[in-house]
């Protein structure tokens, strides 16, 4: 039997919400029917996309509560920047609250918060408004992270014993917008950023499928970070310059360099490492994510640049700079990979489907708000690491009231 489409109402117009729409394309049984930003015209040219690619009669909305009170919508997607995430939700639930049937999910972008004070915000929120929840973290969806990782679980763990060592990297060149840059708003720097994905897949990918990531635990993290880049006078300049006088890194660094190695206890008693990297002082050809997951007679690796198509163009071509190749691209000309579709190389496509699937039939999807709150607490525990410049058990205690110094203006890069 067919199934009534579920109605999506989405909050912001940005970056990421053009990659869901865009992705919405491969997914069954779901419409976009609203769009939210504070800005009107970006929420109706937002709407006219949708409209564009036939993904429903989407209309722009003047504020979260009308949106959430029109019963067309029947699930949020949560898609605006970090320091609006307590904000929206209160609106979300309050105008949830009056609605006559209840709303049947809300996704969350990453990070689920700034700090763990505010991912536990979230968390009750939506746990006392009694409305399903979802984490999207595309990295867990990707096509390739998913079949390395049913084949290694299936091959080579069954018959030699589970994974022991993950690794996984998410690097760039910077992000596209100011308040990225800005400790006090995004929460941290690359770290809060791009580390909540790592940290999730690496995990996740030591996890046996079909069992839940509790069974490897986090038990101790060692982390580090850096201002490899941007706190240099001239890259400070120029990032005050495209980005504005507020982001200054010659006063307020955030970390554009982090690491992190995670010792888990896995249920059977064994040890497992996660190893996770990342940075916006990456330059490549565009956005990179690598991973490996290694284990006693086998290994997986995989580079999202590793495209199958490249193109090559000389020195005599001379063009607009763009995203068209890949994302984050840094070059028009040499020769350059090229992934033709990066909504469903990410893994917004799977994840979408995925969250549409849970929402419409009331099973717990995958990942909720709870699994986005572990998230917060691993990172935030990675910033007191880096700062004590020591290992430290997980949890270490304090973590509900602790903000990184990056957060806080008062970050020294190398003290
Ligand atoms: N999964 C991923 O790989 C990925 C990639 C990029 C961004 N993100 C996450 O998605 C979220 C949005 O990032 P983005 O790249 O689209 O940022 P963006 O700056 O491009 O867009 C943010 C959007 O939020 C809107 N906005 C402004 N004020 C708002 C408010 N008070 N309430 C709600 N929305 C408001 C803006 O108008 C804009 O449309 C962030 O939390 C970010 O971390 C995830």
């Amino acid at each position: 039997m067919k199934k009534e489409p579920l109605g999506i109402g989405f909050i912001g117009s940005g970056f990421i919400t053009r990659f869901h729409i865009q992705s919405f394309t491969a997914v069954r049984d779901a419409e976009i029917r609203g769009i939210w930003s504070p800005n009107r015209k970006h929420a109706s040219d937002t709407a006219t996309y949708a409209r564009s690619l036939d993904l429903g009669d989407t209309k722009a909305y003047d504020s979260i509560s009308d949106m959430v009170s029109d019963p067309d919508i029947e699930a949020i997607w949560l898609c605006g920047p970090n320091h609006k995430r307590v904000e929206n939700m209160e609106e979300i639930v309050a105008a949830a609250a009056q609605r006559m049937m209840p709303l049947k999910g809300i996704a969350c972008e990453k990070p689920l918060a700034r700090n763990v004070g505010e991912a536990r915000q979230v968390v009750e929120l939506a746990r006392k408004a009694g409305v399903p929840t979802g984490y999207l973290e595309s990295d867990l969806f990707a096509p390739s992270q998913d079949a390395g990782r049913r084949l290694i679980w299936a091959r080579g763990a069954a018959t030699t014993g589970r994974p022991y060592l993950a690794r996984a990297a998410e690097e760039h060149s910077g992000p596209h917008m100011p308040w990225f840059w800005q400790g006090d708003l995004q929460g941290g720097g690359v770290l809060n950023d791009m580390m909540c994905h790592s940290v999730l897949l690496v995990q996740h990918l030591l996890t046996r499928p079909g069992e839940p990531h509790s069974t490897v635990r986090p038990v101790r993290v060692t982390s580090h970070i850096a201002s490899l880049k941007w706190s240099r006078p001239e890259y400070a300049r120029l990032l005050s310059k495209t980005m504005g006088k507020k982001v200054d890194y010659r006063k307020h660094p955030s970390e554009d360099f982090a690491s992190a190695t995670i010792e888990y206890e896995t249920n059977e008693g064994t040890t497992a490492i996660g190893e996770v990297t990342t940075s916006w002082s990456f330059v490549g050809a565009g956005l990179r994510h690598t991973t490996e997951l290694l284990g006693p007679e086998y290994s997986m690796t995989h580079n999202s640049l590793d495209t199958g198509l490249r193109v090559f163009f000389s020195r005599e071509v001379k063009g607009k700079q763009g995203e068209d190749f890949v994302e984050k691209q840094n070059s028009e000309t040499g020769l350059m990979p090229v992934l033709p579709n990066e909504a469903s190389a990410y893994g917004y496509e799977n994840e979408n489907r995925h969250f549409v699937r849970a929402f419409q039939s009331a099973t717990l999807p995958e990942l909720t708000f709870e699994d986005g709150l572990e998230v917060v607490q691993i990172l935030m525990t990675c910033y007191q690491s880096a700062e004590q410049g020591k290992t430290l058990n997980y949890p270490p205690r304090g973590l509900d009231s602790y903000i990184p110094l990056v957060a806080r203006g008062k970050w020294k890069p190398g003290k």
